[in-house]
């Protein structure tokens, strides 16, 4: 990979053929003082994980598993913006690589034809107000064929080379990736919430629709209308008023 072209990314790219989480190797990096801007791969993991405490399953060799190691001198409120950020990177990287359009389900999953192709975990350590690190994973579905998505996710989940009907280069991908993140990380260093704003929202699937938000027990419906500067969604409910949610909180449903 030509380290020389990356900016930030992709200065230390450290590859693993197994190991247990990219976010948790990541994040042992980071306690020992790794620099800002180290990415870790594998292959496979054992122990991959999802939001929400879920499990993260892909077969060795078929997805795009790495996780990047930041430390951004923000605000703890605006680390969900970096995570939105990665979503905007990751759809425009499979549309330069692959031609093929995704769309970002909020907060940060990457549909197409409204399957899930890409998942991103963010993981971060803070004290008082000032960032430590910031850990973004991401699992991206490259090649796997359709007996390898487990028989709960066959119906909601999807493989690059399932949608396109070819294999897809991760090594492509993970160039792209870091590409255009350096880009868009520059202009979100620079603009701030707009850019950030204007290119999720430019990409995203999730406003506009009818959405049911669950906080714990409870279920809330109405139209998703807009990202706010603390990365969450913001609802109309039925009863007309506006309300913040935000990604740790809730999860979305359509309706
Ligand atoms: C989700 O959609 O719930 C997020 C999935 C994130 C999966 C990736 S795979 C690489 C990195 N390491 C992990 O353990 N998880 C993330």
């Amino acid at each position: 990979l030509p380290h020389k072209q990356f900016k930030l990314l992709g200065k230390g790219i450290h590859f693993y053929r197994v190991l247990s989480s990219t976010n948790s190797i990541a994040r042992q990096m980071a306690k020992s003082g790794a620099a800002e801007g180290a990415i870790v791969m594998s292959r496979s993991q054992s122990a991959g994980r999802g939001r929400m405490q879920r499990q993260w399953f892909c077969p060795p060799g078929k997805g795009l598993l790495l996780s990047m190691l930041l430390r951004p001198q923000i605000n703890v409120q605006f680390i969900p913006q970096l995570t939105l950020l990665t979503a905007v990177v990751v759809a425009e990287t499979i549309k330069i690589v692959t031609g093929c359009a995704s769309g970002i389900k909020w907060p940060n999953d990457i549909l197409i034809n409204d399957k899930k192709v890409c998942g991103i975990l963010a993981e971060s350590s803070f004290s008082k107000d000032k960032v430590e690190y910031v850990i973004i994973g991401l699992g991206i579905n490259v090649n796997l064929a359709a007996k390898h998505l487990p028989p709960d996710c066959k119906e909601t989940s999807t493989s690059l080379s399932l949608e396109l009907g070819h294999n897809v280069s991760r090594i492509k991908l993970l160039k792209q990736f870091i590409i255009s993140w350096d880009e868009h990380f520059q202009g979100f260093v620079k603009a701030g919430h707009p850019y950030l704003r204007s290119k999720w929202i430019g990409n995203n699937v999730t406003l506009g629709k009818n959405v049911t938000v669950t906080k714990g027990k409870d279920s809330s419906h109405g139209v998703a209308e807009d990202l706010s500067e603390n990365g969450g969604l913001v609802v109309r409910l039925s009863d007309g008023s506006l309300e913040e949610y935000l990604a740790e909180d809730v999860s979305l449903r359509k309706s």
